[in-house]
């Protein structure tokens, strides 16, 4: 039986694993540690209260001493790491709070982990950090370049990849030097459940919901290759159980779609959805196809990205041959999940898009005094 910590676990990749990890490892131990910033959502972790294998703790990765006594006190051996300040467009505006929480909050969470398992209470067992990282370490790719594999030289482009390419690095130290055992993932872009709306197929998502402009950066035509959420669970479960210390994985689901595709499809997708269903179109009256308009009439072109790397693309042929792994959803599949979990969960993201849903969580813990 494994006891896990899971940091980052109010955040979307962080809390689909934490239900994937209940539903396929029932009885194993499972804390999660998360600061919930704007992005942390205690509703995303609403299906696993009351299981007793499950733990929440309202805390930050950089407090070291609160994950010594957690990683002593529930006697834990593995660390999946998620926390991260994780957008894009966020770091642009404002990088200062990457550096603190990717670099020196994984920094924090290694030392923690060190000062148990090599030198402390739980000197000499087997234990295990896993440090979840992107594909955007790597950069940027030209139409024809291959896709990116382990070896490819890291080349980060925005603050926020850099700041996951540092704490890749402190991560790949820790083993290096002190004999900590670590992996890391390396992932593309992931879909599903519980995604924050600020993404681009959430947000594309509500806009077609409201009526609302599509923006698309610059020309439309970058490349992101789209995983869906459960198949990087998976991946990252493959690692804990497959895996070599010290390595690195790269995990994909070999599903290259530019930006304008992805917004088109998922236009056409809604228009046939609601066409077909007329309690979405009264539910959604703002909605294109609820008056026989197309979504794609919303497609906006707007100011390009700072930096905008142009292709991300993941070459997991590593994964395939040491872990097995191969994602079981397909682009189609997984999609038409997507949308039906958003229209199936409304009070969840207008929760996220008025503010209530982090006001609430606080309020009801520390008696209305907000505590970010
Ligand atoms: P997210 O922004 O949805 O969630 C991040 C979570 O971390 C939130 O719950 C937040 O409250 C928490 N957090 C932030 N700072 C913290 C701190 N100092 N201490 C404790 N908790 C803190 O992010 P996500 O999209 O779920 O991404 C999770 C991880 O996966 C990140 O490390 C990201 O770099 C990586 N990743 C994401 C994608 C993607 O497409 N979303 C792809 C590849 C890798
Ligand atoms: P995003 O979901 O922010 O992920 P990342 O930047 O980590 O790849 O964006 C995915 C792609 O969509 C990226 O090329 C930027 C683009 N994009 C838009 O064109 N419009 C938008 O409103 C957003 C949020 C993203």
């Amino acid at each position: 039986m494994a006891r896990l910590l899971v940091t980052g676990g109010a955040g979307f990749i962080g809390a689909n694993f934490v239900h994937y990890w209940l539903r396929r490892h029932p009885g194993d131990r499972v804390v999660v540690l998360d600061s919930l910033t704007y992005a942390g959502n205690m509703a995303s972790l609403a299906p696993a209260e009351g299981n007793p294998h499950y733990r929440f703790v309202h805390g930050d990765i950089g407090d070291q001493p609160l994950v010594e006594q957690l990683l002593s006190e529930e006697g834990l051996d593995t660390i999946v790491n998620f926390a991260a300040e994780s957008h894009v467009d966020r770091s642009i505006a404002g990088p200062d709070p990457f550096i603190d929480t990717n670099i020196v909050g994984t920094h924090n969470l290694l030392k923690a982990a060190k000062a148990i398992w090599l030198d402390g209470s739980g000197k000499g067992q087997p234990h295990r950090f896993h440090h979840v990282s992107t594909d955007e370490v790597y950069g940027s790719l030209s139409p024809d370049e291959p896709p990116f594999s382990e070896t490819t030289p890291y080349a980060p482009n925005s603050p926020y990849s850099a700041s996951k390419a540092a704490s890749d690095h402190l991560v790949r130290s820790y083993h290096h030097t002190y004999g900590l055992a670590v992996t890391t993932s390396n992932c593309s872009n992931n879909y599903g459940p519980y995604q924050f709306p600020e993404k681009l197929i959430p947000l594309v998502l509500i806009n077609i919901l409201h009526g609302k402009p599509l923006p698309i950066y610059g020309d439309g035509l970058n490349i992101r290759d789209w995983l869906y959420v459960d198949d990087h669970c998976r991946g990252i479960d493959l690692i804990l159980e497959k895996g070599k210390t010290g390595e690195v994985y790269n995990i994909g689901g070999n599903n290259e779609w530019t930006n304008i595709d992805i917004v088109t499809h998922l236009c056409g997708l809604m228009d046939e959805m609601v066409g077909a269903d007329a309690a979405l179109a009264a539910r959604f009256p703002h909605t294109p196809a609820a008056t026989g308009k197309r979504s794609d009439s919303l497609i906006t072109y707007v100011r390009d990205r700072a930096g905008h790397d142009r292709r991300y693309a993941i070459d997991a042929a590593k994964s395939r041959a040491e872990l097995g792994y191969e994602p079981a959803e397909s682009f189609q599949t997984g999609i038409r999940k997507t949308v039906a979990w958003y229209l199936a969960n409304e009070p969840w993201w207008r929760a996220v898009l008025d503010g209530s849903y982090h006001r609430e969580w606080l309020a009801q813990q520390y008696g209305g005094g907000e505590k970010e």
